[in-house]
């Protein structure tokens, strides 16, 4: 049913993430950009209780003024409003007011550095262990230099291993060899950018032969 519902998601992430939601079902899972609901259904099909958190702003990427309620409309197509609590605000605002506790954290909201940062503070909520996912986290400039920021520098996070750009992370402290880790997938991100240029410039040939057979922008 989520691979009928427009978004950026791919079938071998959705696995990743339903997979992981389904560990620790029915405990709360918290998403950070919910947008059309192809994550949201994901998480809330593995039987988790999901805080969807989307602005649904009115901007030039993701705004019309009815993506809340096709959020909605696809959400009970799928069967699963019930487990769905939807917060029409920005991230950090909830994150304020939050104090229950999550078992999972699902980063796609704002894509800028500052705020991908910020965003990934919803893992104080988790305990020692628990997974976090942020997408994109090879394929868009903003969201790679806050994982490599937050690896190299905060210390809070396991750099784990990724499904495409979704990037799996543990909570607790990174050794040295898991830190390197994090720098071993630059390589990866700049492919990514090379690809998003040449798809831009209509040389899907040369993207092929980087291995990047979609017409669609990696992630
Ligand atoms: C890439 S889309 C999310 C895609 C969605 N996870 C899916 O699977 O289709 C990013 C979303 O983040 C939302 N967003 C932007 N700023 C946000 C913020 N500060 N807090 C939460 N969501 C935000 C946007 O409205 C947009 O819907």
């Amino acid at each position: 049913m989520a691979g009928t519902v427009d978004g950026w998601l791919t079938e071998a992430q959705a696995r990743a993430l339903y997979d992981a939601a389904r560990r620790v079902a029915p405990a709360t899972v918290v998403e950070l950009g919910s947008h059309l609901g192809r994550s949201t259904i994901v998480l809330a099909a593995a039987g988790a209780s999901v805080t969807a958190i989307d602005p649904f702003p009115d901007d030039w990427r993701y705004g019309r003024p009815d993506t809340e309620e096709r959020f909605r409309s696809h959400l009970a197509r799928a069967g699963v409003a019930d487990r769905v609590d939807l917060h029409v605000a920005i991230s950090r605002e909830v994150r304020d007011g939050w104090s229950a506790p999550v078992r999972l954290v699902y980063v796609d909201a704002k894509h800028d550095m500052w705020s991908c940062l910020d965003d990934m503070r919803w893992s104080r909520f988790l305990t020692a262990g628990d997974a976090f996912f942020v997408h994109d986290a090879f394929s868009s400039l903003g969201v790679t230099l806050a994982v490599l920021r937050d690896t190299l520098t905060t210390g809070r996070h396991t750099y784990i291993g990724r499904t495409g750009s979704l990037a799996r992370f543990v909570v607790g402290r990174p050794t040295a060899a898991q830190r390197a880790r994090v720098l071993r997938e630059v390589p990866w991100f700049v492919r990514n950018l090379v690809v998003k240029v040449l798809l831009r410039l209509r040389l899907r040939p040369v993207a092929r032969v980087l291995g990047h057979h979609d017409t669609a922008d990696p992630y």
